[in-house]
């Protein structure tokens, strides 16, 4: 029999994992979803065929796995009262919420609490997610099995060695996203001063973009070399690229990942 999965909070992230591991197979029936929003409750257990209920305590009495989907800002108060239950019974914890360290979810939860704490990201939400996962030392095999295979439901799901490097995914994937969406924003602006239509400069751009992953994805080279391979000698994409350099996209690229990283440290401090 399945694990039954409690999460609390029902929000877009809560949706969207538990409608990915039903999507593979998961018995919404061992799923339960907790929300103060009723309509939020309704539209999943229509969708989804969940159990949902607005009792946080009753949905996470028989849980072996609650994940913790609400916003970092009421986490605690959400969490604290769930104490009692977490101690008597050790389900597995699992956070998806930015800034909220393990250290947060022992003070509300004990310490023999197993903890997984993750940073997704939005395109989560489009089952194409990038998350790292980090666990404490209470959290079993068989529970890192069940966290991952939560967190891969909405795309990639990868381990890290320490929870200084959830800060590092943040800056990488976390805010990834919004790196690409602002170089797709500018080519798409310049492609426009370059007299395409709107939608042209537009389509052409995001294909680029999906295409562009996709290559380098299954490419068997790492993205330098590919990026050789279609750079020819005195060709358009080596001037584009010389000038990308020349005006210093490189140490752009480290200043901002950086400035992102030490910003996720601290939030969570
Ligand atoms: N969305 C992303 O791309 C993304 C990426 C990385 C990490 N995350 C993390 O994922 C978490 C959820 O994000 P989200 O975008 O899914 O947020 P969301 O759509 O706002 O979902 C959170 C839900 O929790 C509900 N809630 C609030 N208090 C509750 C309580 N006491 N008991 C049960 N439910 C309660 C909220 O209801 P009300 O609206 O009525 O308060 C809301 O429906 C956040 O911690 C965020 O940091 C999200």
């Amino acid at each position: 029999m399945s694990a039954k999965i409690t999460f609390i909070g029902a929000g877009n992230m809560a949706s969207s994992l538990a409608g990915g591991i039903i999507a593979k197979g998961y018995d919404p029936t061992q799923i339960t979803m907790t929300d103060l929003n009723e309509d939020i409750l309704l539209s999943n257990r229509t969708k989804l065929g969940v159990n949902t209920t607005r009792d946080n305590i009753q949905a996470c009495s028989h849980a072996d796995v609650i994940v913790l989907a609400v916003k970092p800002q009421v986490m605690g108060d959400v969490v604290a009262p769930l104490h009692t239950i977490v101690e008597q019974r050790s389900p597995l914890i699992v956070s998806i919420a930015a800034g909220i360290t393990l250290a947060n979810l022992e003070a509300w939860l004990g310490k023999s609490a197993p903890l997984v704490r993750c940073m997704p990201n939005t395109p989560a939400l489009v089952q194409s997610g990038a998350t790292g996962l980090f666990a404490n030392t209470n959290v079993s095999d068989q529970q890192r099995d069940l966290a991952k295979q939560i967190l891969s439901a909405v795309g990639l799901a990868l381990w890290v060695e320490n929870e200084d490097q959830i800060d590092a995914v943040t800056a990488v994937s976390g805010s990834g996203p919004a790196y690409f969406l602002l170089v797709m924003e500018a080519m798409m602006n310049a492609g426009r001063d370059l007299g395409l239509p709107d939608d042209v400069a537009s389509q052409l751009t995001l294909q680029t973009a999906l295409g562009s992953a996709q290559l380098a994805i299954t490419s068997d080279v790492n993205v330098a070399e590919l990026r050789r391979r279609v750079t020819s000698p005195a060709g358009t994409t080596e001037r584009a690229i010389n000038i990308m350099q020349d005006k210093g996209l490189e140490e752009i690229f480290a200043a901002a990942l950086k400035g992102a990283y030490d910003r996720s440290k601290e939030l969570a401090s």
